[in-house]
């Protein structure tokens, strides 16, 4: 069998927690156009991207008083994500304008960026290349948050529905590439993730898991699932440098459905 034309394989980066460092992003970008001599096909983001505006914007994101900053997605211009981005909601987000958005989604976000937010929860065919299902927020302490509240902490959760959701739609697509979600699975490591994340998980059977929140790189399974868990992106102010194991990933899709991490960011 003749080996496959690189141009019919699929690559894309994920990237972890942005928290407004949009600089890191183009930075990771960059970094995945000298490895493929190309930009990537897309660009998937995990969570706590805090895409903000204007200071309207800010002012709808649950953060605590000393993570609170407006970040530099307000300074993009039209051609500074050179490939098109699309990006779930984490714990600290934008939500107020977010759950405002019409649809239908992907929604874009921000003037002509390339950006674009995936919404509460759902699957489609991205780019016309790769199969995403996602599940934005993250688990209520309780077991069933109900119906949202209007609050700012109440908005970070995402709901019986909202899981519901995404395996539906899931469902309906067929065999999924990549699962995006904010939190890990759980029993990955002791005391982190949640358990709707990995019944999601093991009912859609994705090639490859993708989540944030934690704040840590981590490489794992579940079944025939590739679980990796992403870093926050290193922002260049603080002092441990920008050293951080597995804050972007690089990956290639084969027409077959393989998916192999080409590079990890560190
Ligand atoms: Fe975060």
């Amino acid at each position: 069998m003749a080996s496959l034309e690189p141009d019919n394989n699929t690559t894309f980066l994920a990237i972890g927690d942005v928290h407004g460092h949009w600089d890191c992003v183009i930075e990771a970008i960059a970094m995945a156009e000298a490895i493929l001599g190309k930009v990537p096909d897309l660009v998937l983001q995990v969570g706590d991207a805090e895409p903000h505006r204007n200071e309207e914007d800010l002012a709808g994101c649950h953060t605590p008083k000393k993570y609170r900053s407006l970040g530099d997605f307000s300074a993009l211009r039209q051609g500074d994500i050179r490939s098109p981005l699309y990006f779930i909601g984490g714990n600290h987000e934008p939500y107020v304008a977010l759950d405002a958005l019409p649809g239908p989604f992907p929604a874009p976000w921000g003037d002509d960026l390339s950006v674009y937010y995936l919404g509460r929860a759902g699957a489609t065919m991205l780019e016309n290349r790769l199969k995403v299902a996602w599940l934005s927020g993250i688990s209520s302490p309780n077991a069933d948050p109900g119906t949202r509240s209007e609050s700012l902490r109440a908005r970070t959760y995402f709901s019986r529905e909202e899981v519901a959701t995404t395996l539906h739609e899931a469902s309906r697509l067929g065999e999924i590439d990549v699962l995006l979600t904010h939190d890990w699975p759980s029993d990955m490591r002791v005391g982190r993730g949640n358990d709707s994340t990995r019944d999601l998980i093991e009912a859609i059977r994705p090639t490859l898991h993708l989540c944030g929140h934690m704040h840590a790189g981590f490489e794992g399974t579940i079944g025939t699932t590739i679980v990796n868990a992403l870093n926050a992106v290193p922002p260049a102010t603080k002092k441990q440098g920008r050293e951080r194991f597995g804050w972007w990933r690089l990956y290639e899709r084969d027409e077959s459905g393989g998916i192999r991490c080409l590079e990890v960011g560190r």
